[in-house]
């Protein structure tokens, strides 16, 4: 079965809303890509939902590898982009066509996904210029948390949102095929998504982009430590896992569990030879 392509999604642009969603394994990726899911993005947000690290930054080029491949193990269809962690392409142009390369070369990606706007734009453009795609991440950059004052909404003073339109410009300039925004007023991602000829992926950035990313563990309700305002929230798979794993715990502490259709047989026969 083919992949979707990057000019497939290109194609959307203002026409049917792309859906797209983090993947790290087989099951997060199967499910999703199941049940209509387009785009696959293997998030250095594993660093936290699957890791357990207080921030993205700890996250290494081989664990995301190790990410990647599974996810492209579990889907057939979705376009998968590799996120490129910290690290891995601020140190120059010629570390990042490496490591982007190893996304597609090593990890099953058709693309990566780099944080970061005018200050990357070189860096971006070389990697696009190396034959990898790249999906551009701009707004709130968790990479950059720290240099940003927090985890906060980005673009709602007018210097901050002209940087944003600056970001915007020089990603297009450097030839991403689409752009990431996040936690961006709702009417600025607007703005941008007019003004740019390509798609817009949004999260926490309003109804009016392109296309709709989130986390995996945040929308099936696996993540209980923290959520984003922008979050909705499709089901409760902590209470319910736990609910499941608290069942067995008493099966088997009450000797319930394994019961006889849970074990298997041998013969009378044999039994008896076993005893002489
Ligand atoms: O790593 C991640 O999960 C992200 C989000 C913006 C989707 O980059």
């Amino acid at each position: 079965m083919a992949r979707i392509t990057i000019p497939e999604i290109q194609a959307r642009k203002g026409q049917e809303p792309i859906v797209a969603l983090t993947a790290y394994d087989v099951v997060s990726a199967k499910l999703a890509e199941e049940a209509g899911v387009e785009l696959l993005l293997v998030g250095d947000s594993a660093a936290m939902v699957v890791l357990g690290h207080e921030d993205t930054l700890p996250i290494t080029m081989e664990e995301m590898l190790v990410f990647a491949r599974a996810v492209a193990r579990g889907s057939e269809k979705a376009l998968i982009v590799g996120d490129m962690p910290f690290l891995s392409y601020q140190t120059g142009p010629g570390e990042a066509i490496f490591n982007a390369g190893r996304f597609l070369k090593e990890g099953g990606c058709q693309a990566v996904k780099i944080e970061g706007g005018e200050e990357v734009a070189q860096i971006v453009e070389a990697v696009v210029k190396a034959g990898i795609p790249v999906l551009g991440h701009i707004g709130l950059t968790p990479q950059r948390a720290s240099a940003l004052g927090g985890y906060k909404v980005q673009g709602r003073d007018l210097e901050s949102a002209r940087k944003l339109w600056r970001d915007a410009e020089a990603l297009v300039e450097a030839g991403v095929f689409a752009l990431l925004l996040e936690c961006v007023p709702a009417e600025l991602a607007q703005k941008i998504t007019q003004k740019v000829p390509i798609p817009t992926l949004g999260i926490g950035a309003g109804p009016h982009t392109d296309g709709q990313i989130l986390v995996f563990h945040d929308v099936v309700g696996l993540w209980p430590r923290f959520r984003p305002k922008f979050v909705r929230t499709y089901a409760q798979l902590a209470s319910e896992i736990r609910r499941a794993v608290e069942a067995y715990v008493r099966d088997v502490k009450e000797r319930d569990f394994p019961g006889p259709e849970e074990s298997f047989k041998i013969s009378p026969e044999v039994l008896k030879d076993l005893d002489r």
